[in-house]
Parts: structure tokens; sequence; C-alpha cells
């Protein structure tokens, strides 16, 4: 069997696995196309070729977003948020992902902290998620895990219960369902699991309850 360009597919296979492991600008490459699409300089002809037909078939693949890694750490906002700040245009409306990462900081790191600094900085209709580690679910498996972890990592890590989770968030306005188990959100979804992934998951926006108050 062919293709519509004549090349036999057993052909294009072979292709596909020689790209994959062989710089080739002839063939195009999945992350040449990605990085053409992204709007970075490391492309040949064929994976503009590429990119610019799938484009021209569904053209919401081309994000024109940018991607840029900051080497700082979570309990330093104001390095993370000066250094994301010349990537990203915090007057517009901005995402912070905190997935899994929270319960890596210890109450004496003052995640909640963290959590309203970078909120703090972002501009109205921003949005925080977070997803987070607690025992709720498996009280004594999971504290016994952590005990473990913690006796071999100095780091460490803090389980927490919905209450400390939900005071993380401080007070901003969470989007139903609320914090619930990761595998719960969000509304309209069955869980995924049926086991538990012990981790608590939330959205909330950075506009405050009080924003939505009506004054006549
Ligand atoms: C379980 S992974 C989650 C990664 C990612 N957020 C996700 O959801 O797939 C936890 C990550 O948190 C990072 N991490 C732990 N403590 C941190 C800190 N103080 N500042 C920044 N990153 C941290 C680790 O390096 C690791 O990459």
């Amino acid at each position: 069997m062919t293709t519509r360009n004549n090349v036999p597919d057993a052909t294009k296979t072979a292709t596909a696995a020689h790209a994959l492991t062989r710089i080739d600008p002839r063939v195009p490459h999945p992350a040449r196309v990605y990085a053409y699409w992204l709007g970075s300089k490391d492309h040949y002809p064929a994976d503009r070729e590429a990119a610019e037909e799938v484009a021209a078939h569904r053209p919401q693949v081309v994000t024109g977003g940018i991607c840029e890694h900051v080497d700082a750490d979570l309990r330093d906002p104001e390095k993370i948020l000066a250094e994301a700040g010349r990537t990203l245009d915090l007057t517009r409306p901005a995402a912070v992902i905190l997935t899994a990462v929270l319960h890596f900081l210890t109450d004496a790191d003052d995640p909640a902290g963290v959590v309203a600094a970078h909120a703090a900085a972002l501009a109205p209709g921003s949005f925080v998620a977070i997803s987070h580690l607690t025992s709720d679910f498996a009280p004594d498996a999971v504290t016994a895990g952590v005990a473990v972890y913690n006796a071999l990592v100095p780091a460490g890590i803090t389980a927490r219960s919905h209450a400390q989770v939900t005071a993380l968030f401080g007070g901003l306005r969470l989007v139903a369902p609320g914090i619930v188990p990761v595998s719960e959100w969000r509304p309209g979804h069955a869980p995924v699991h049926s086991v538990s992934a012990d981790l608590y998951a939330g959205l909330a926006s950075t506009r405050r309850p009080a924003d939505h108050t009506i004054t006549s």
C-alpha cells in the first residue's frame, strides 16, 4: 500500500524509526516540528513544511507559545516571578500550577505564603491550581510511607489534611467542586480510579470573594 505521496507505508515506517534516532534534515522530526510551532529556531525546511501542512488542517495545534525554564526554588516567589515575568505578560490572566509540589514545603517554609505571593502577582481572571499529598484516605499507610521517605530523604515531605490544603489557598475563591480527591476533580467526570491517589486537588480564581460583592 502507498500513501498519497506514493511512498510505501513500510518505507514510511522505517523512515519514521530512523528519524527518531538519527538527525536527517530531509525527514520531519516530531521535536523540530513542535519547535517550529512554538516559535523556536531549531528546524529544517522539511519540519516547517510538515508543520505548516498540519496547521492548515488543524490551526489549533499552533499555540504560538513559549516554553521557558526558571531555575529557582519555590520558596523564592520573588525570583520565580521576576524571571517568569520576562517571558510571560503577567498583566494578563495566567495560571500558577502547583501540582504535587507544595508537600515538599514544610510548615516552616510557609507554603500558604508561597501560594499567596504567586497569586498576588497574577492579573484578575487568573487561576491557581494545587494538588497535594494527604493521609486523609489511608492514614496509617500514608503516615508510614511519609515517615520512611523522610528518614531517607533529608528534604522530607508533609502530608496535609483537607483543612490544611484548604488553608493553602488563603482567601482565593475556590472553583467547584472545591478541594476533592484528585480523581474526583472536576464535576461531570466520574473518578478515573477506584483507588485513591492520596492527593487532594483544587482550583481557585485569584479574585477574592469580596470582588464579587455587588454594590449599588
Ligand atoms: C512529584 S514532582 C511533581 C512535578 C510536576 N509538578 C507534576 O505535577 O508532574 C515534584 C517536583 O517538585 C520539585 N520540588 C520539590 N521541592 C521544590 C522546591 N522547594 N522548589 C521547587 N521545586 C521543588 C521536585 O524537584 C519535583 O520536580
